[in-house]
């Protein structure tokens, strides 16, 4: 391959991250003794929480409850610096193929920044001289099919076999084919209920399929199969499962009418069966988990409408050309991704949780888990060799207030530290504004109480005044102490429309990105999720009734030969 990953000089950056692990305290292999007291910080700064505030338009993003400070910062942007992180926003944009182990461009923002960007993509897998494809034209064509299909199905103008119109959307996908739609939907159909109701389908386990067919008319459900290579083992089950279904019901040919396909390997669509003008197609240069973007995102639009889906583009593309053209010092994304390293690398916190409090986003922990973990969760540098740095933390989250009566105990007072990111609209989408002040108070009560902390002398000073005694106050005092000085990040927005929605994933997405490139790594491949499909391939006919023992280890080989004597099969 003839790809210059642009290699940064490596002494330079070594150098950078031996200053930046020389910022952390000593326990940390740092120099610096209470490095993380964040409340000495905003003593020592009565301007803190402004400068430590960054803004785009109505999304505001405080930095302030960490223990970045400005020494901290700018070793952090020198260590950008040096990891070439203006090269690679630059080789992102010209899509150029930065994906090197799969020979591709990451070029997902051509599918919202419209037509007048001309992005384009290399798709010679980054040979020199090489072929590249008009990216922003191709996506916009598209764009503008999807749109005719939404309004042909909301008009009634496309219906299904028996003429009756669709009312209900199955969305066969898993993975990015799964988890971006779905969170999406969520989030824009929550408030005001859908225009055509979505289901979505992602696990292999039957259960789920039947769970997902419950209630649902044939005669009036599309189906949406969404994979981006067409041979994901779980997703060819469950349309297999969908279509015999369907056919059951209303016979073979109605298949044609019921059944669109969004994918980039048209050749395995087409011996699906299904019909030419109802497959919507992308290209590589687009990644499973970026690919919401793209005509996966076929059931948002259908969902919550062409409008909304349209809208979520465009947040996104607004985050794009800030990405592009913000200074590092300003850039959001950027800072996000900083405060992660800063976490991770030089605090050494391996978990990172994000709280929500707005329940339209309930499912975008999970689809932020694959977007990191699947995206960094690696130990191969782009070089060959393994990192020296730690990379993507754990991720998690659920919706606030929820978590506060699940895991936050251990947020609170456990012995590790997890930065929270907390993620709040000014202004929701209903009209009971107290109840939204209710949920802003928790989520702010939530950052105030990991900052502030209660130590020993106030717990008991409080228990002798409600006249608890001294025996009781020495036994139960401990117990109600908070360390305090937990970190978090607070991002605000006005609302929580779809043009902020699109705004905030895009935001995570370029986050990701931006670590990728300064922890060295590929993040756009997933090479890590091979292995298990491999050996699943392999397992399965063992699992057969009479099918001899197989070459596996011996606990494996043990649970092979249990579960089939519990099925009673052997
Ligand atoms: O889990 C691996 C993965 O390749 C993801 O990256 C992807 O989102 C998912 O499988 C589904 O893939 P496809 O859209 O090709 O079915």
């Amino acid at each position: 391959m003839t790809v210059d990953p642009g290699f940064p000089d490596k002494t330079t950056l070594l150098q950078a991250w031996d200053a930046l692990r020389a910022l952390g305290a000593p326990e940390q292999g740092g120099t610096r003794a209470g490095a993380h007291d964040i409340r000495a910080l905003f003593e020592g700064d009565p301007g803190r929480a402004s400068r430590y505030t960054a803004v785009l338009d109505d999304l505001v993003i405080d930095f302030s409850k960490t223990s970045l400070d400005d020494a901290a910062l700018e070793v952090l942007h020198a260590l950008s610096r040096a990891a070439g992180l203006s090269l690679f926003r630059d080789r992102l944009f010209a899509g150029d193929v930065v994906n090197v182990t799969e020979g591709r461009a990451a070029m997902h923002m051509a599918l919202r920044d419209g037509p007048d960007a001309a992005l384009s993509a290399d798709v010679a897998g980054g040979h020199l001289g090489g072929d590249r494809e008009d990216a922003s034209a191709l996506a916009s064509a598209e764009l503008g099919r999807m749109g005719e299909f939404v309004s042909g199905v909301h008009d009634g103008r496309i219906r299904g076999a028996t003429g009756a119109v669709f009312t209900d959307v199955l969305n066969i996908g898993i993975g990015g084919s799964d988890l971006g739609p779905l969170m999406a939907t969520e989030a824009l159909t929550v408030a005001h209920g859908p225009r055509l109701r979505a289901r979505f389908l992602s696990n292999v386990d039957g259960h789920g399929f039947a769970a997902a067919i419950r209630g649902l008319d044939p005669a009036r459900t599309l189906v949406l199969v969404a994979s981006k290579t067409f041979t994901t083992q779980e997703t060819a089950t469950n349309a297999a499962a969908a279509r015999a279904w369907l056919s059951e019901a209303l016979g073979e040919p109605a298949v044609a009418d019921h059944f669109v396909a969004l994918s980039t390997n048209l050749a395995a669509v087409a011996s699906f069966g299904i019909r030419p003008d109802r497959v919507f197609g992308f290209r590589d240069w687009v990644g499973g988990r970026f690919s919401l973007w793209s005509p996966v995102g076929l059931s948002i639009a259908l969902a919550a409408g062409f409008d909304a889906f349209q809208a979520m583009l465009a947040g996104a593309a607004a985050m794009d050309a800030h990405f592009r053209a913000a200074p590092f010092a300003t850039n959001l994304p950027v800072l996000l991704a900083l405060a992660g390293i800063w976490h991770v690398d030089v605090c050494q916190y391996r978990a990172q949780c994000v709280l929500a409090y707005d329940d339209r986003l309930r499912r975008f922990p999970a689809y932020l888990q694959q977007l990191e973990m699947e995206s960094n969760g690696k130990s191969t540098g782009l070089d060959g060799r393994r990192v020296r740095q730690l990379t993507c933390p754990v991720v998690f989250g659920e919706p606030g207030t929820n978590a506060q009566h699940s895991f936050m105990q251990l947020i609170h007072q456990g012995t590790s530290v997890v930065p929270v990111d907390f993620i709040l609209a000014a202004t929701p989408d209903h009209d009971r504004p107290e109840a939204h002040r209710i949920l802003a108070a928790h989520a702010f009560a939530q950052a105030e109480a990991l900052l502030r902390g209660r130590g020993l002398a106030e717990v008991e000073a409080e228990m002798r005044a409600k006249g608890v005694s001294e025996a009781s106050i020495a036994a139960v005092a401990p117990h109600r102490v908070f360390d305090g000085n937990r970190p978090s990040i607070t991002i605000l927005s006005g609302r929580l429309d779809a043009f902020a929605l699109g705004r905030l994933i895009a935001l995570y997405e370029h986050k990701v990105a931006v670590q990728g490139c300064i922890w060295g790594i590929n993040s756009f491949d997933q090479w890590g999720v091979e292995l298990g499909k491999a050996l699943a391939a392999g397992l399965l006919p063992d699992l057969a009734p009479g099918a001899p023992e197989g070459d596996h280890d011996h606990s494996t080989n043990a649970l092979i030969a249990r579960f089939r004597a519990l099925r009673g099969e052997d």
